[in-house]
């Protein structure tokens, strides 16, 4: 089976982007599939998820997606952490630099090259900005999904995205747009039915979908989980938004493979 590389990318914060990427690595592996985490935000929200004890582990540890890029003699494999919901390569806040840096944009594909004939899905965990980090995790990857809250707010940068999206084409023809994934949002509220009917249009005219499954809002859960530096989805398999992550993994797999 061939790899598939997707990035989770919306510019705008707080949409749900690096729980969606750890909740859905957490469904793929426990669907059999050999997962790697890279994520390109600074904030180490994903690192942060799935590692315990995040800053610690770190604390003089010279292996993250900064130093990948930066050491021409550090191998990927041995910058790889293995943990319960699929393999990772950290972030760390030294990303911060990389926009000021002047690198091309071919750095992080060139870390996926190295390592996607070793896993199902590579999963690209993305900050919330249009910055070199975006542009270099949408040049590594084949497919986005677009997480998004069911508010105005929420979507009203999205073209914006797009535009980001087109370049980037540019120079990865085949960079595709899977489509809107839903977030933190209920589809029995009539304001949210109403976003998602926007988000439908949009969707049809550029060739992708709206995800029918959509997260639910899990109170207190992810940040209960982010303070105690564990794993979500081991840890509260029958909450609801994390059912919904299971059925949208599953329309994933439909998606790409
Ligand atoms: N389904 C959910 N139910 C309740 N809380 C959620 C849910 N999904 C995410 N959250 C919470 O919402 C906040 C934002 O989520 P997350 O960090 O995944 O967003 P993000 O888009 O990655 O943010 P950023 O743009 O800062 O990287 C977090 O506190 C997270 O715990
Ligand atoms: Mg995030």
């Amino acid at each position: 089976m061939s790899c598939s590389v997707i990035a989770f990318s919306n510019q705008k914060g707080g949409v749900g982007k690096s729980t969606s990427v750890v909740a859905t690595a957490g469904c793929l592996l426990g669907r059999g599939y050999t997962v790697l985490v890279i994520d390109t935000d600074p904030q180490a929200t994903a690192s942060s998820y799935m590692v315990s004890d995040f800053e610690k582990q770190e604390e003089g540890r010279e292996a993250s997606l900064y130093h990948l890029i930066m050491d021409e003699n550090l191998s990927v494999p041995d910058s790889i952490v293995h943990t319960p919901s699929g393999d990772l390569i950290t972030a760390s806040f030294l990303l911060y630099d990389m926009d000021r840096l002047g690198l091309g944009t071919s750095a992080i594909k060139e870390i996926v090259d190295e390592v996607r004939g070793q896993y199902d899905f590579i999963l690209i965990d993305t900050p919330p900005n249009l910055g070199w980090l975006q542009t270099a995790a949408l040049e590594a990857s084949d497919d986005i999904v677009i997480p998004t809250k069911a508010t105005a707010q929420s979507i009203r940068g999205i073209p914006t995205f797009f535009d980001t999206v087109y370049y980037v084409q540019n120079t990865n023809p085949k960079l595709r747009i899977l489509g809107f994934l839903i977030t933190m949002s209920n589809k029995r509220v009539l304001a949210c039915k109403a976003i998602a009917g926007e988000l439908e249009t949009i969707a049809q005219q550029m060739g992708c979908q709206v995800f029918p499954e959509w997260i639910r809002l899990a109170e207190g859960l992810f940040g209960e989980a982010e303070a105690m530096h564990t794993n979500v989805f081991q840890m509260h398999r029958k909450n609801n938004a994390l059912k919904d992550y299971a059925a949208f993994a599953d329309a994933l797999i439909k998606a790409v493979k």
